[in-house]
Formats: structure tokens, C-alpha cells, sequence
């Protein structure tokens, strides 16, 4: 290895996001088709061991953080072993931390095997709190089986525990407060979306999307909004609720994006490496690791590779942006 994942306009990559299966529990008119989508070969599919020897290299190149998506990573059979392999990484720059992006469903019962197993940090999606609303956006009627969850995570101690809301016009831009009472008595930071083109129909509008701004105005007519400094290269900007401890996010990845200070990278649950949410190409690791003559310096050139291809950030406002061809759940969000 030779130093960090450095780009050519200077952001040092820190985060990997891991996606484990494109399948989902649920069926989110923003992210999948009702049939869902043609399911990536069972075949292409990461081994746990091609999963951690990927994870190593990374971290030797000083990935510090894993952040398991899907799909949904509740699906993946032997997730906790997942966990336990990924938490025990220590390629010499410190300790690792993996974190889980998950729609809740199947989280009580799991959530003790995984807090064991090394679990850091989790954050939850939830768009709305009405079952009529959630069982018409998600086309599933499981929103019991989501707070089930939720109540299991605020009940662990894996914190700051988030809960992500992607905002939606017509669908729950009437319910924002409401959910972010429901974040604050499960002691969770909620962070609104902008949503973003990934949608499997191609239906993404900029005019009707949700923007910063409007959450911001409808926060702000409920309670006084402090922001907070010190953002990192996290997506989120932050603001304290009427001077007290509890806070809510933003990510306004459309109107205000955050590509400047970008650290993260990419892999599917297929093997390609991803530079960005948006990019076209993809860098192939599926090939090296089923190669017995390939290395893991093999491995660490195409991780660099990748990395030094990135763009300066994603170009939703050019006219010519094309969406890319993987719908959001094989990309990992
Ligand atoms: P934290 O480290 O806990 O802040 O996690 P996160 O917000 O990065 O991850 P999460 O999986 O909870 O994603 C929340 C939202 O941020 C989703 O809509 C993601 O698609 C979006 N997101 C995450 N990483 C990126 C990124 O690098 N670029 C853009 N544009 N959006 C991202
Ligand atoms: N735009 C923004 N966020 C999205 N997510 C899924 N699809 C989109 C989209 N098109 C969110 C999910 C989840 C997170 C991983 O990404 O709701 O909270
Ligand atoms: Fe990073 Fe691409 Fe997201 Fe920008 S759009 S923050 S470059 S992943």
C-alpha cells in the first residue's frame, strides 16, 4: 500500500459503503418497481470471505468506516457474521467501525445478535407514521414491523441512532414534525432527504422534489433552528431544536451537495466498485477475486483506480445528466 485513497481533487476516501443484497423487504415506489427488478445473479453475488478480504485491502488503505446497505442487509443470511468479520479488521490504522443502513424490518429480532457481534452505529429509514400512507409508499403494510424495530434500536445502546425521512410533496410533507417528535422520544436524530434521481420509473422531478429550503421553513414555523457546526464529511447539515439537546438533519444532496467533501466509496453486492451514487462506470473486482493468480495488491490498484477516476461531484442540474442504470437498492444508497 502506499498512502491514503486520495482523489485528483484532493478528498481522502475514509468510508465504504457495502451493499450485501440488492433484494428488499419492501417495495418503495421511490426506489423499486412493484414486481421489483430483475435480481442480480445468485452466482455474482460477494462470499462473506470475498466480502472481508475486499474490506481489508480497503482498510489498509485507510477505510475506517463500513456502512452495510442493501437492498436491505436484514435479508443477507449470514449478516452477523458479516459484522463480526468486518468489526474485527484492524489493518493498523486504528479500529474500524461498521455501521448498518436498514428499513427496520427484522431488526428486534436481530439486533442483539449484531450489537454482539460488533455493531456500531444504525440508521433506520421511516417516511411516515401512518400505516395507510407507509403500506402505499412501500407497497408492503408492515409499518408495525418497522417501529418494532425502531423500539428495539432506541431500547440498544448503538448510538447516535438516526432515522432518515426522505421528504416527499403530497406524500408526507404534512407529517414532518410529527416525525421528528417521534425521533426525539426514541432519543434518534432525524435527518430529512431530498430526494434524488434514483427511482426505478425515472419519474424524478426537480420541481416537485421537497427542497431544503421547504423543510427547513416548516421546521422553522414549530420550533427556533440553531445550526450546528462541524459537519466533517458527513451528508447532513445539522440544527439544535429551540437550544435544546435534540437535533435535526438535512441532507440536501440535490440543492446543497456535499461532493466538495466527499469521502465515500462504493461497493455493490456484485463486486463493482462505485466512486459515486451517480457515476456511469464502474470498476469491476469480481474478475480479481475469482482469479487464484490475483493479489491483493491487485486488488488495492483497482480500489485506487476508482477512486482517482471520481468527478468532482454528481451533475443532476446539467440538462445532458443521465440517471445511472442501477436503480437505487443495487447501488446501496
Ligand atoms: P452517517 O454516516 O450516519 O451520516 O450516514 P449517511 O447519512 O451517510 O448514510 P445513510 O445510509 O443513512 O444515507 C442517508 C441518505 O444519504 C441516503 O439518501 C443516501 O443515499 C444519502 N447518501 C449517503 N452517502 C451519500 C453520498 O456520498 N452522496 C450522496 N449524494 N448521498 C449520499
Ligand atoms: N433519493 C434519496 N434518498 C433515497 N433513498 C432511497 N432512494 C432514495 C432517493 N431516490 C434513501 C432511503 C434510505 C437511504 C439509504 O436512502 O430512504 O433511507
Ligand atoms: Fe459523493 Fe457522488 Fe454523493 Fe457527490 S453525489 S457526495 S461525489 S457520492
Amino acid at each position: 500500500a502506499h498512502g491514503p485513497l486520495l482523489d485528483t481533487h484532493g478528498r481522502v476516501h475514509r468510508d465504504l459503503r457495502i451493499s450485501l443484497t440488492d433484494r428488499c423487504s419492501l417495495r418503495c415506489t421511490y426506489c423499486m418497481p412493484e414486481q421489483g427488478n430483475e435480481w442480480l445473479a445468485r452466482s455474482s453475488i460477494l462470499t462473506v470471505d470475498e466480502i472481508v478480504r475486499v474490506a481489508r485491502v480497503a482498510a489498509a488503505a485507510g477505510i475506517t468506516t463500513f456502512r452495510l446497505t442493501g437492498g436491505e442487509p436484514l435479508l443477507r443470511p449470514d449478516l452477523v457474521e458479516v459484522v463480526r468479520r468486518l468489526s474485527a479488521i484492524d489493518e493498523g490504522h486504528g479500529p474500524v467501525r461498521v455501521a448498518m443502513t436498514t428499513n427496520g424490518i427484522r431488526l428486534a429480532e436481530t439486533l442483539d445478535a449484531l450489537a454482539d457481534a460488533g455493531l456500531a452505529r444504525l440508521n433506520i429509514s421511516i417516511d411516515t407514521l401512518r400505516r395507510d400512507r407507509f403500506a402505499a409508499l412501500t407497497r408492503r403494510d408492515r409499518l408495525a414491523d418497522v417501529l418494532r424495530g425502531i423500539a428495539a434500536a432506541a431500547a440498544s445502546d448503538l448510538r447516535p441512532l438516526k432515522l432518515n425521512t426522505v421528504a416527499m410533496r403530497g406524500v408526507n410533507d404534512d407529517e414532518l414534525c410529527d416525525l421528528v417528535e417521534f425521533a426525539i422520544a426514541h432519543d434518534a436524530e432525524l435527518r430529512f432527504i431530498e430526494q434524488m434521481p434514483l427511482d426505478a420509473g425515472h419519474t424524478w422531478d426537480r420541481e416537485r422534489m421537497v427542497t431544503r429550503q421547504e423543510i427547513l421553513d416548516a421546521l422553522g414555523r414549530r420550533w427556533a433552528l440553531t445550526p450546528v457546526a462541524g459537519r466533517g464529511g458527513a451528508p447532513a447539515e445539522r440544527w439544535r431544536l429551540d437550544g435544546g439537546a435534540a437535533t435535526v438533519g438535512v441532507i440536501a444532496s440535490v440543492t446543497a451537495p456535499f461532493c466538495g467533501d466527499c469521502d465515500r466509496l462504493r461497493l455493490t453486492a456484485d463486486g463493482q466498485l462505485r466512486n459515486c451514487l451517480f457515476s456511469s462506470h464502474e470498476f469491476d473486482l469480481l474478475p480479481v477475486l475469482r482469479d487464484t493468480r490475483a493479489s491483493d495488491r491487485d486488488l488495492d490498484r483497482v480500489l485506487r483506480a476508482c477512486v482517482w477516476a471520481k468527478l468532482p461531484g454528481h451533475a443532476i442540474d446539467d440538462p445532458a445528466f443521465l440517471q445511472p442504470e442501477r436503480g437505487m437498492n443495487a447501488i446501496g444508497g
